[in-house]
């Protein structure tokens, strides 16, 4: 028997040192008694096309996509899901027995999150401000309309890039320039960063939250550190927040059943393991 010949699966990107979805797998793998494994992978955005040829075969059922190779697996493979073709990007391989397939699990991670973090999230007719527009940006809300928000309005550094984004969704979602969003806080349910603002090593996103409405969401898909300043101000005003790292845990699970055969569950012991990898990797030196 062919040593590969039991599942497996892995995480693949360029540069892929820092991915904790390792750990979220091999969490799953052990706890669930599930005979496979999951690597890291490095390709290059070269030799990514010749890496998606090899699943399939060796037992390597799929993989997770991460930067810079979203796109390219979006492009690459040969049928894709709805969620996939909303966002433009792949984040979840499979190999069907025929095809290459695709997904992007990035929208059901952020609103799962949300359920378990935010019970009463779901305005149905409400309004979101989301900042960014880049691919995240673009799984946040379809994630938002499909939850059945009627307005999302979305601000960005870069005009062209978000008036792009908002004509591709349609009616519902408006581009905003990046300074305008504050003006609309008073009308919103829900404030969403997806920009790389608030991550370690970058600058903090700075706002003044004090015209959002109490019963507001905060939620901050940036994991590292676990308490961005944005989640810290909005805290700061008495108001509800989200961390992004339940986003990264939730997006997982659907990966794992395609290539394990078995559905995990985001457990308290999976969130504490991985808040403890996130808190020491703050404290080790550069
Ligand atoms: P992802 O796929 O994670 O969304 P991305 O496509 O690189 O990553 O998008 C990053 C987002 O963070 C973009 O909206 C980017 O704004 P631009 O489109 O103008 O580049 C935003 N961003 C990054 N640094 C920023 C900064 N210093 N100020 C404001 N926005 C920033």
């Amino acid at each position: 028997m062919n040593k590969h010949s039991s599942p497996r699966a892995c995480v693949v990107g360029w540069p892929i040192k820092h991915s904790r979805s390792p750990l979220i797998h091999g969490y799953w793998l052990k706890t669930l008694g599930v005979s496979g494994s999951y690597d890291r992978v490095a390709v290059t955005a070269e030799a990514f096309p010749a890496f998606l040829k090899t699943i399939g075969s060796d037992g390597l059922r799929g993989a997770n996509v991460t930067v810079p190779h979203k796109e390219a697996a979006y492009a690459l493979c040969e049928w894709r899901s709805e969620a996939a073709q909303a966002i433009g990007a792949v984040n979840t391989l499979w190999w069907d027995g025929h095809r290459l397939c695709g997904d992007n699990t990035d929208a059901f991670g952020f609103a799962a999150n949300l359920d378990d973090e935010a019970r009463g999230w779901r305005v149905d007719g409400g309004t979101a401000i989301v900042l960014g527009a880049g691919g995240a940006a673009r799984a946040v809300i379809y994630a938002l309309l499909g939850a059945g928000m009627r307005r999302i309005l979305v601000a960005n550094r870069s005009p062209e890039r978000v008036l792009a984004l908002a004509e591709a969704f349609g009616s519902a979602v408006v581009a905003l320039p990046w300074e305008a969003a504050p003006e609309q806080f008073e009308g919103a349910d829900m404030l969403v960063n997806t920009t790389s603002l608030g991550m370690e090593g970058q600058p903090p996103l700075l706002l003044d939250l004090s015209r959002l409405r109490r019963t507001a969401v905060v939620a901050d898909i940036v994991y590292t550190p676990l308490t961005t300043p944005l989640l810290a101000a909005a805290r700061e005003q008495g108001l509800q927040t989200v961390g992004g790292l339940g986003m990264l845990l939730h997006q997982a699970a659907a990966g794992f059943e395609r290539w394990f055969g078995v559905r995990p569950t985001v457990t308290p012991e999976l969130r504490a393991l991985v808040e403890a990898d996130v808190l020491g990797g703050q404290e080790k030196p550069k």
